[in-house]
């Protein structure tokens, strides 16, 4: 496996691999990898001659500088785990790399910026839309993987791509969860023991509204369904749970008929912020 941390040698590992013709992934990471992380590894192997995994915590899209202090960080965990699964090469540059000097550049994702993460955590989609922008210009990848738990910012990075005529496909893996529902996330690992035990909740509720749904509840009786569920844990601060529509993220209406729906949650346990979502039809789940 090949260790860069100069976008230089990097770049000229990737144009060799051009000239031979090699079809490139790139699975962007900020580290502290898990199971979710090897899916989209793997995703990725199965179809590029070569998968370059980015490992980089990105301070432009941290709107809490503790939440950016306290980001787990475990290099050489991470670069076992990616050879043990044949990763071909890995990109973990500094800071100082990525942002010689302080970027001035601000995108602006309109309304999607301010709904969901984008309204609870402001800047944050302008933070990954530069930082995903330098990785698809130093990667020049056929194909980008990124997980579906990030439902919004997955959503977010196909306008990027759209909007800048990136030539990149963007491919979304299905959200890897622990066998009693719990979303995996790097920030799992920075739950207390009585935080995990009633972590997985998020997930119940997610269900408990889809199934709300399904018995052709209102959405505000669905969602009202969840937030009573989540009620009765007194660790767990929810800071929104939404039903949007699952590609454009707006408020759905009752006539809409089967477009999908993305029902999805952010909730703090203790100072640790989860997120999750569940994609539903009106009448299927999908
Ligand atoms: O999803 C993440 O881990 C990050 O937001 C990403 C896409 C690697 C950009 O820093």
């Amino acid at each position: 496996m090949q260790i860069f941390s100069d976008p230089e040698l990097l770049q000229s590992y990737i144009t060799d691999q051009r000239i031979q013709g090699k079809i490139i992934g790139l699975v962007p990471t900020m580290g502290a990898l898990h199971e979710g992380h090897s899916r989209l590894v793997i995703e990725s192997m199965k179809s590029n001659d070569i998968t370059v995994c980015s490992i980089y915590v990105n301070p432009t899209q941290f709107n809490d500088q503790q939440d950016l202090v306290k980001y787990p960080r475990n290099l050489n965990k991470d670069l076992e785990m990616l050879k043990e699964l044949g990763c071909q090469a890995v990109f973990c540059p500094t800071d100082k790399v990525m942002y010689p000097t302080e970027p001035v550049l601000k995108m602006d994702f309109g309304q999607l910026e301010h709904l969901l993460e984008g309204h609870h955590r402001p800047g944050h989609f302008k933070g990954v839309a530069l930082v995903v922008s330098k990785l698809f210009h130093l990667v020049q990848p056929d194909k980008a993987y990124f997980g579906e738990k990030d439902w919004q910012q997955l959503i977010v990075i196909k306008k990027l791509v759209e909007d800048l005529s990136f030539p990149v496909e963007i491919v979304g893996v299905p959200i890897a969860r622990e066998p009693d529902g719990l979303a995996l996330s790097s920030r799992n690992l920075r739950l207390r023991q009585q935080e995990r035990a009633v972590a997985n909740q998020l997930f119940i509720a997610l269900q408990l509204v889809k199934a709300a749904l399904e018995e052709k509840s209102s959405f505000e009786s669905a969602i009202s369904t969840g937030l009573d569920h989540l009620a009765q844990f007194s660790l767990i601060r929810v800071e929104y749970l939404e039903i949007v529509t699952a590609f454009t993220l707006e408020k759905p209406s009752a006539e809409m008929g089967s477009e999908p729906l993305s029902i999805c949650i952010a909730a703090f346990l203790g100072d640790i912020r989860l997120i999750d979502n569940l994609q539903v039809f009106m009448n299927n789940v999908i």
